[in-house]
């Protein structure tokens, strides 16, 4: 399959230096972008966060926007995708190993690869488990970085406990889950986390946020406790390719009475269709 080297779409081969600091750091930032029917989901949207993460970590994008969208639409027709992932990635680049910026002649490393992967619709229709676990990141998870060290040993315990994700909590407080963030339906109000430094903002959590606005669900973008997320209605997750899952159990509670709830399936159901 071919995949995107800096500004060239070529074979897919190894080309990453051992001196690549996205390698030793994690220093550089990444998106996933969901492909669905051949077409990228909120290409736009994900190209913009992109832009965002760069300015926060002082990263200077090397193409413009406008060139790598181009570029990742080639690489998706010329991988002839239909469903799956773009993931790309930009690093500071190939420096000798200390730890500040390299000197400026130093390019960003662009790299991009599509994975073709199914539709998640089963487990979106059916729900999924959950574990709760504390939230050790840093504190400013608002930037999609390399560095996913907590994110990674949280994912682990959920899977080793048969879950799809691991929810996380700073102290009482939940903020979001290990890759998607996570959603509470209480007395017919969809809760989520802020968005501010202790969460991604999440490419669907906003789409979300304007289809439940559309449906006329009434939202609150405020925090609410682990106990409040056990003692919920409707407990559900979003992020790409996900999109939304029903949670029906966290640890060893049942959420709600444990089947998808309506406000859910509302939601999920308005989300397809915008690829459907
Ligand atoms: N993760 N929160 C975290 C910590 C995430 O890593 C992600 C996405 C999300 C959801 O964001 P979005 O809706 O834009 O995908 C929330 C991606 C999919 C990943 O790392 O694979």
């Amino acid at each position: 399959s071919k995949m995107l080297y800096n500004d060239k779409i070529m074979e897919r081969e190894n080309l990453i230096d051992i001196e690549d600091r996205g390698y030793q750091f994690g220093d550089g930032i990444y998106e996933v972008i969901g492909v669905y029917d051949g077409k990228p989901l909120m290409l736009d949207e994900h190209l913009g966060r992109l832009e965002r993460s760069a300015k926060e970590v002082q990263l200077t994008l090397p193409d413009s926007i406008g060139d790598l969208k181009n570029k990742l639409l080639e690489l998706v027709a010329g991988n002839e995708l239909a469903e799956g992932i773009i993931y790309m990635q930009v690093s500071r680049g190939t420096a000798a190993r200390w730890h500040e910026f390299p000197k400026a002649d130093v390019s960003p490393v662009t790299v991009a690869y599509t994975r073709a992967e199914d539709r998640m619709t089963d487990v979106e229709n059916e729900g999924a488990a959950a574990v709760l676990t504390e939230d050790i990141r840093w504190l400013r998870c608002d930037i999609k970085t390399l560095n996913l060290l907590p994110n990674v040993l949280a994912k682990q315990k959920a899977v080793e406990n048969n879950a799809i994700e691991a929810i996380l909590h700073r102290g009482e407080t939940i903020t979001e889950a290990s890759a998607s963030n996570v959603f509470m339906v209480k007395d017919g109000e969809i809760w989520t986390h802020p968005a501010n430094n202790f969460i991604l903002n999440g490419i669907t959590r906003r789409k979300v946020l304007q289809l439940c606005d559309e449906l006329n669900l009434k939202i609150k973008e405020a925090t609410f406790t682990v106990n409040e997320l056990l003692d919920a209605d409707e407990v559900f997750i979003t992020a790409t390719k996900l999109d939304v899952v029903p949670i029906l159990k966290v640890d060893n509670h049942m959420i709600g009475t444990g089947i998808p709830g309506e406000a859910t399936k509302k939601v999920l159901q308005a989300f397809r269709s915008l690829y459907q």
